[in-house]
């Protein structure tokens, strides 16, 4: 059930799309993808646009928006589902739950849809039904505008929908908090138990039990590897060791759809060796310096330069790269080993609205970057108050960066790579925090983990610091 706050900002949203957009837009929630044969289905996950005006994950339903009034397109199980998945609403308990003005079946959709916009949707089964049902093609999303009047059409309602997306009203922000304190302590379990543990699946396994015990999924799959140097690592084949750093990347979902996105790094043995400590405090000093700069007004970009700053510049002191800070930036050379963005818009997705490609993280006339140290900046937007967004600075000896000999010869005067030996316990690190805008600065979502070294190795061995 949906409180009396939350029903509130539905209509809120609802109200506000109308005055951004002009006439009806449809957005369909998808469908699960059979597990091969048809009665055995993947998990359900609504799309994001649909849950951001529906608060209820409904599946197969498509959602009428037109100057603030909601008509829910939905059609009432078979009866004979009742036997396998137990009662259902009806159509018009469905409509008042979503607090839905008008509800029809969903053959009514194509009914007058002509003129309606949409946003594509990434599953192929539900694309097919918009280009059938709208009765036109429907390309994707085009950074830049399209000539063509109904893409055109699509375009401005991923706009405003973007506007409204950005700042996180307080039923968002309730559940962002709510995906935060569940991660929070999904983490302290999985930190709090590897000294139990033997393989990188058994802490998983805890981690990923206390978001099960909230009836939470995971915001996107789990990281828990002794392999941090890879990104996106999702796969659980190693054992511990106990010279080992463990690196997770996990973040719940709430019921309703909200994420978090949260890391740390740990020792596996409780502590770190003295090569670990120094460069676990480098990207710490990175991810506090861009949480104080956090506040309204802010570029996002400026932040993710500050912790390339901080990074080329405790590097520099570590005796790994050689140079001026300031002038290894502007070459990239820091990007050998923070490769990646400092963060990204967090809310309904872990990404969010990246199923919109850049639209959302790129303001208006801004475009990806091409230089190594930018390209994969997935934000580039003055910061609003109620914009929610990561920071997730990081050390990574990555084999295909470090063993590339056109980057082993760009940087060759930047690089020391007989120092560089004496860290090879450190194959990544990475600390992420989840964080809020405010008028006058930030909150961070996530603060109830600990990043502190001497806090987080306390944690480990079970002891409080
Ligand atoms: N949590 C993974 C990422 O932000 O890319
Ligand atoms: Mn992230």
């Amino acid at each position: 059930m949906l409180t009396p706050t939350e029903q509130s900002c539905l209509r809120q949203r609802r109200h506000q799309l109308g005055q951004q957009f002009e006439g009806k837009a449809l957005l369909w929630s998808g469908v699960s993808p059979p597990r091969n044969f048809a009665a055995n289905h993947f998990p359900f996950r609504a799309s994001s646009h649909f849950l951001y005006f529906a608060g209820l994950p409904l599946q197969n339903a498509v959602i009428g928006l037109e100057a603030g009034q909601l008509t829910l397109f939905w059609d009432e199980p078979h009866p004979d589902a009742a036997l396998w998945h137990g009662p259902s609403l009806s159509r018009a308990e469905m409509a008042d739950r979503i607090g839905a003005e008008t509800h029809l079946p969903l053959s009514a959709v194509p009914t007058g849809a002509q003129q309606a916009a949409t946003v594509p949707a990434l599953s192929s089964d539900t694309y097919q039904q918009q280009i059938e049902w709208l009765g036109r093609p429907i390309p994707p999303i085009n950074t830049q505008g399209s000539q063509d009047q109904e893409a055109n059409r699509d375009h401005q309602l991923a706009a405003a929908i973007i506007q409204l997306r950005l700042q996180q009203d307080e039923f968002a922000l309730t559940q962002l908090q709510q995906a935060a304190d569940i991660t929070v302590s999904a983490h302290l379990q999985g930190m709090t138990s590897t000294l139990n543990h033997t393989s990188e699946a058994a802490v998983r396994a805890d981690i990923e039990s206390v978001m099960m015990a909230h009836q939470c999924p995971t915001a996107y799959a789990s990281i828990v590897t002794v392999h941090g140097e890879v990104l996106h690592n999702d796969a659980y084949p190693h054992a511990l060791a106990s010279g080992d750093l463990l690196l997770v990347d996990a973040g719940a979902e709430t019921p309703l759809g909200w994420a978090a996105d949260v890391t740390r790094t740990w020792p596996v043995s409780g502590q770190f060796s003295a090569p670990q400590r120094d460069l676990y405090d480098l990207v710490l000093a990175a991810h506090d310096a861009c949480i104080a700069a956090i506040r309204p007004g802010v570029e996002f970009r400026d932040l993710h330069l500050l912790a390339a700053q901080t990074i080329a510049s405790g590097l520099v002191d570590i005796g790994i790269l050689k140079g001026q800070p300031e002038v290894l930036v502007e070459r990239d050379a820091h990007a050998l080993f923070f490769p990646h963005g400092i963060g990204h818009l967090l809310g309904l997705d872990v990404h969010d609205m990246e199923d919109l490609g850049d639209l959302a993280g790129y303001g208006a006339g801004r475009r990806r970057c091409d230089r190594r140290g930018l390209r994969y900046l997935r934000l580039d937007r003055p910061l609003r108050p109620q914009m929610v967004v990561t920071i997730e600075p990081g050390f990574y000896q990555i084999p295909a960066l470090l063993h590339n000999p056109d980057l082993r010869q760009q940087y060759r005067d930047c690089v020391d790579w007989d120092r560089l030996a004496h860290f090879e316990d450190v194959r990544g690190i990475r600390i992420e925090d989840d964080v809020l805008v405010t008028a006058e600065g930030c909150q961070v979502l996530t603060s109830a983990l600990p990043t502190q070294r001497a806090e987080v190795e306390a944690c480990v061995q079970g002891s409080t610091a």
